[in-house]
């Protein structure tokens, strides 16, 4: 079957059971489902319930999109996202966010949670991805390209939309939020990373590295969706005599420390969409 088949048919599912309008697209990161919970909820269906939709393994994740109101908007969040360290492909990781296109949504809302390696950042801050540099292995637009979605050569001079960035900024003043800004780089994983590679991608001028994000960001602006993106600092890795003792848990635990307010953040902003 055809890639597009499948992403059709998925879209033509969901169709059935929901009206139009849903138009702001949620990916929510590690330890950050929260702001699923203050969704109120038209439907949640199970991604096993969306024909040819991949099911989520990580712990952290329940694997479900949530459609529903929040800030006043019309919203399909995906509590649960898929990896490429999961050993997913490429295809599978982006396909939620070309079924969202689909089904008509226009704009999307990514977080993840992210180690930091900027001096002056500190365990628990929001970061507002700026921009990003691609170091996972594959580019999910690698293959034919389905001309039906857009170009062959996506150009990514503003991937993560200005005007959303401002957005972030003025609600986040009005709330008395901290926000950092900066370059998000995107790594395969699943290891975290040794000094000598947080060291590395702080030279790169990266601010913080995660195992996300980028090939939905890729796939999102390959189809001219507006893209907005936070990461949650979860772990310092540079500098060293910042640097956490990385674990899972660790990330877990610090990303649903600062989750409150990304969800007071993300909120606001929907409310001011
Ligand atoms: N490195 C890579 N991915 C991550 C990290 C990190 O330090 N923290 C959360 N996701």
């Amino acid at each position: 079957m055809k890639e597009t088949d499948k992403i059709n048919a998925a879209a033509d599912g969901l169709k059935e059971r929901l009206p139009a309008g849903y138009e702001t697209g949620i990916i929510l990161g590690s330890g950050l489902g929260n702001f699923g919970k203050t969704i109120e909820r038209d439907l949640t269906i199970p991604y096993e319930e969306i024909p040819h939709f991949p099911v989520s393994t990580v712990e952290g994740h329940q694997g479900a999109l949530i459609f529903g109101t929040a800030g006043g908007k019309k919203v399909v969040a995906m509590s649960g996202r898929f990896h490429f360290y999961e050993g997913y492909s490429m295809q599978e990781v982006v396909f939620p966010v070309r079924v969202m296109k689909q089904i008509g949504v226009k704009t999307l809302f990514v977080s993840n949670a992210a180690g930091g390696m900027n001096p002056e950042f500190d365990l628990g801050d929001l970061m507002l991805i700026r921009d990003h540099i691609n170091l996972q292995p594959e580019n999910p637009l690698r293959g034919p390209n389905l001309q039906e979605f857009g170009p062959r050569f996506p150009n990514m001079a503003q991937a993560y939309d200005p005007d959303l960035l401002k957005l972030a900024e003025n609600t986040a003043g009005s709330l008395g939020i901290l926000l950092r800004k900066g370059v998000y780089i995107g790594v395969p994983g699943p290891t975290f990373e040794t000094p000598s590679e947080y060291r590395m991608f702080h030279l790169m001028g990266a601010d913080a590295v995660g195992m996300s994000t980028v090939p939905e960001v890729i796939v999102a602006r390959h189809m001219d969706m507006r893209v907005f993106a936070v990461s949650v600092i979860s772990d310092m890795g540079y500098p060293p005599e910042k640097a956490d003792h990385v674990t899972h848990e660790f990330v877990l635990q610090k990303a649903a420390e600062a989750e409150p307010r990304l969800t007071a953040l993300l909120t606001r902003m929907l409310e001011k969409l």
